[in-house]
């Protein structure tokens, strides 16, 4: 199991440059699917949630992998509609191939994709979404069974801008005979890449970005696609706040400002300097920094949850308390024992958190539970005095191509432990 060694008490300076979105190529990978030819995706991150959907694409008969540095996916010989729990354990996320599954084979078996460290993360509004087009759905024992022999377009009203049903249900619709609306839509910025995808390969999509998606399905795609990733703003807002718990400043190339306009305006009310000039950002943290008063994490445009445990590690030595209400996920401070122990005055009362802002955090041994707790367990350890050692680094590789690197290319002293 590998580990992190990070010295802390360094101010950073380096510059990064920022890879393609995790949460923008995965569904992508599983739409793929639904065109039965070739589609090659540039910018995309080498992360493990990658490589187990790549995994899951060849189980389903596709050619699947990387060339030139892209990805590369071939849909023309899948011909497998169920993903085995073996998969499913990987990746949390595989209910993000139940469009695709049902749209391309008209049948689908997913085992067990559900709860994970952050909560139970039912699918619930999935298959509500599935229904309205047609779709029969069975959950069993946590496995999914679903039936759609021709998609119908439809009206579907989402009780929650889920990220995952939105994406579900515009894959599904992209082969639905007819129209679909869709209503209360997620409108993350990969949302809009997904919707980029869904056109190149001849599917009508108009909306996406708003909470009103409209998907103009097709029994036919175009057999030969290229789609470029966009970047990732979670991973931007990650070495963001290593620098703001660091101090020092950092170059991140390869931004898109839109995509981050909530983190930016929590960091500047923290007192970082921040410019931006086209995909270029620049930030810089001189002297200790301040509390923005309190946090609520939201569906974008809101305060991203993704974005909250990394930020929060770097509200622990900032002067003052902030409260941080986490409006997405019912578990999602698991770092913060972790926290407790390098010295981080934090409280977690359910999904409410009070940081109170300490001085220095001390080097301890942590361990990282998720994504973005492990992040978290990253960006205290640069703003603590000594070393830290971070185990579970193969949760933090999930969502981070290179942690150690990128480090490194701040300035920061940090050893991979194999
Ligand atoms: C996506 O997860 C992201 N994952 C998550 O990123 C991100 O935190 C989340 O969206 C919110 O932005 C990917 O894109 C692969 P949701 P998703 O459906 O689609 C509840 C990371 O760290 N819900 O918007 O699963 C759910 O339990 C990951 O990169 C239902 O109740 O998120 C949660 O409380 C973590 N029923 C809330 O909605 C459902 O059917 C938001 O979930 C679906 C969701």
């Amino acid at each position: 199991m590998q580990e992190l060694l990070i010295t802390g008490g360094r101010r950073l300076s380096g510059e990064i440059t920022i890879g393609g979105a995790k949460n923008a190529v995965l569904p992508i990978l599983a739409a793929s699917l639904i065109s039965g030819g070739v589609t090659i995706i540039e910018n995309a991150p080498r992360l493990t949630d990658v490589e187990s959907s790549l995994e899951i694409l060849r189980t389903l008969g596709c050619e699947a992998g990387w060339s030139q540095g892209n990805l590369y996916i071939d849909s023309k010989n899948a011909s497998r509609c169920r993903i085995p729990a073996s998969l499913t354990g990987k990746m949390r996320s595989s209910v993000i191939f139940l469009g695709a599954l049902l749209a391309r084979f008209g049948s689908a078996v997913i085992s067990a994709p559900g709860g994970c460290e952050l909560g139970a993360r039912p699918v619930d509004i999935h298959l509500r979404a599935m229904k309205a087009l047609g779709a029969s759905v069975y959950e069993l024992a946590g496995d999914i069974y679903a039936a759609c022999e021709t998609p119908q377009g439809g009206f579907i009203s989402l009780p929650f801008p889920s990220v995952g049903a939105t994406e579900n249900a515009m894959i599904l619709a992209a082969s639905a005979k007819g129209v679909t609306v869709i209503k209360n839509a997620a409108r993350e910025p990969e949302i809009r890449d997904l919707a980029d995808y869904l056109r190149a390969i001849g599917a009508g999509v108009y909306g996406a970005g708003t909470s009103n998606i409209t998907v103009s399905g097709r029994e036919n795609f175009n057999k030969e696609v290229v789609h470029r990733v966009i970047p990732d703003r979670i991973e931007a807002a990650t070495y963001m706040a290593c620098v703001c718990a660091a101090g020092g400043s950092a170059s991140l190339k390869g931004v898109r400002e839109d995509d981050m306009r909530s983190v930016l305006e929590v960091f500047r009310a923290m007192g970082a300097e921040i410019k931006t000039s086209g995909d270029e950002l620049a930030i810089a943290v001189n002297g200790r920094l301040r509390s923005p008063g309190s946090i609520i994490t939201a569906p974008f445009p809101g305060f991203p949850t993704d974005a909250q445990p990394p930020v929060c590690a770097a509200l622990s030595t900032c002067v003052g308390t902030t409260e941080i209400a986490e409006t997405i996920f019912e578990n999602r401070f698991s770092y913060a024992p972790e926290l407790r122990k390098m010295g981080g005055n934090i409280k977690v009362t359910g999904t409410l958190a009070v940081i109170q802002g300490v001085e220095m955090l001390s080097g301890e041994r942590v361990c990282a539970r998720d994504l973005r707790g492990g992040a978290a367990l990253m960006v205290a350890a640069l703003g603590a005095e000594g070393k830290s050692r971070i185990s579970g680094l193969e949760h933090i590789k999930r969502g981070y191509a290179d942690p150690e690197g990128a480090l490194k290319a701040l300035g920061a002293e940090v050893l991979l432990i194999q």
